[in-house]
């Protein structure tokens, strides 16, 4: 870290960037500045220097915001996880809708005709699904697991998280000491974490094959704390249940659709459910779905936003590049009673060309739910039978706001509405829905 100190009248705070970082001017240059907020005046350190800016570490508060508050997590600063814990809950979306209407300003040259009303949840205790570092450390004489530090390179050294869900995040210091005890202590790099309605499951990554009295272990643990082991040895397909194997399967439920999805640990499903659930009913009200209408869910994973929508008595064509969520979709529509009415399809959706797009037929709307890469192909891809209406679901505001250029200034679209949700509250990530309207 090369420490620079700048004056002792310290920067004042502009902005806030998409990282959630301060955002100051000195010398000509931006100054990023972690731990700072808008309208504070600090001190910094520099531990980065380029020719136009600079990344920098807050030193000292001389003037703090009024919406600063104590950050609760004791890791905060040192664990990766978050980032914004020292702005109040409130506050930090506000800072989200900015970054999102900054970004479609910016990046999309567009904005939006009305600004929605962000969606809250719970802000503590939210997480549902984690993949968790394990690392056994010869320093420290200890197994760490948790999610990785700041710089990337270390397992922070935490005793709780307190945005896991609280059974989850309790077991941390447990689940350490469980790998402590293994012979294959050095050969289990991840633990990842998917709690269901009914049971909640861990999923060793496992180098080596358990030894028998690693099983055992592992077996005690399971009936103590109430979770069900899974081990997986490979990439995520090799994912198998373990311990115990009479446990109930993992699900969750949109009670608003009498739905109810099962899915497998390794499975993309949304982290926090609870928004999940304000996040498709506020994604159904916009698209609207109607009895008759033939619509798409690109993006579909498991059926998460299809069922809904089949729901309404609409035609859905759910598309999805993973073939095991297109098969999970397809029983999930089975089970929901909603096959008849849904149809799902495997595609590469990063290379889907205007053929490709003609090939699936005419939709009279689309849902779009794509991971942060964005859904630059699938945009550019509409033609002259370009579907009325599009929601678009986004977890990075910048891919929204460079496809929603494409939608607004090429395939003569209107941006009517735009918000935030506050998925991951906390952290910097911003969870967006937008809706267009064919002119
Ligand atoms: C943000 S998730 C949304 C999933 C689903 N809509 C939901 O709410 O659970 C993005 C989805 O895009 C899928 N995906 C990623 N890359 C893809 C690609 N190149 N083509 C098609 N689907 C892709 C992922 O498998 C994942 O299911």
């Amino acid at each position: 870290m090369t420490a620079t100190t700048d004056s002792a009248d310290g920067v004042m705070i502009e902005s806030l960037d998409h990282e959630g970082r301060g955002i100051a001017h000195a010398d000509g240059k931006v100054i990023f500045i972690e731990g700072a907020l808008t309208g504070e005046r600090v001190t910094y350190s520099t531990y980065r220097k380029k020719p136009s800016y600079e990344q920098a570490q807050v030193s000292q508060i001389l003037k703090p915001s009024f919406m600063r508050t104590e950050p609760r997590c004791p890791h905060f600063g040192v664990c990766g996880g978050c980032s914004m814990q020292h702005l109040e809950a409130r506050a930090q979306v506000a800072a989200k809708q900015r970054v999102l209407e900054d970004n479609l300003e910016r990046i999309g040259k567009t904005g939006a005709e009305v600004i929605l009303p962000p969606i809250y949840g719970q802000t503590w205790g939210y997480r549902q699904r984690a993949r968790l570092s394990v690392r056994h450390v010869l320093k420290k004489g200890k197994t760490l697991v948790g999610f990785r530090e700041k710089n990337g390179k270390y397992v922070a050294d935490m005793r709780y998280c307190e945005i896991l869900t609280p059974r989850i995040a309790g077991l941390l210091p447990l689940l350490g000491e469980l790998n402590e005890s293994f012979a294959i202590r050095d050969a289990l790099p991840q633990i990842e974490v998917a709690v269901g309605e009914h049971v909640d499951v861990l999923v060793l990554r496992i180098l080596q094959a358990l030894s028998p009295s690693d099983e055992a272990s592992i077996r005690q643990f399971a009936d103590t704390h109430k979770v069900q082991f899974w081990l997986q040895s490979k990439g995520p397909e090799t994912a198998v249940p373990f311990y115990p194997l009479d446990a109930p399967p993992l699900t969750y439920s949109l009670p608003e659709f009498g739905i109810t999805l099962p899915f497998a640990p390794t499975e993309f499903t949304q982290v926090n459910s609870a928004m999940n659930r304000l996040m498709v009913s506020r994604a159904l009200r916009l698209l609207d779905p109607r009895s008759g209408e033939r619509i798409a869910d690109f993006f579909c994973g498991l059926g998460n936003f299809t069922l809904p929508i089949a729901r309404s008595g609409a035609q859905v064509v759910g598309v999805e590049g993973s073939a095991a969520l297109v098969r999970r979709a397809e029983q999930n529509a089975a089970c929901n009673g909603l096959a008849a009415n849904t149809q799902f399809v495997a595609m590469n959706l990063f290379e889907i060309d205007w053929a490709a797009l003609a090939q699936l037929g005419h939709f009279d709307k689309m849902l779009i739910d794509p991971p942060r890469d964005g859904a630059i192909e699938l945009v550019k891809a509409l033609g002259a039978d370009a579907p009325r209406r599009i929601v678009y679901v986004s977890c990075n505001p910048a891919t929204l706001a460079r496809d929603a250029a494409v939608l607004v200034h090429q395939k003569g679209y209107a941006l009517k509405a735009a918000g935030v949700l506050n998925m991951f509250p906390h952290t910097s990530h911003v969870e967006s829905l937008a809706v267009f309207d064919l002119y």
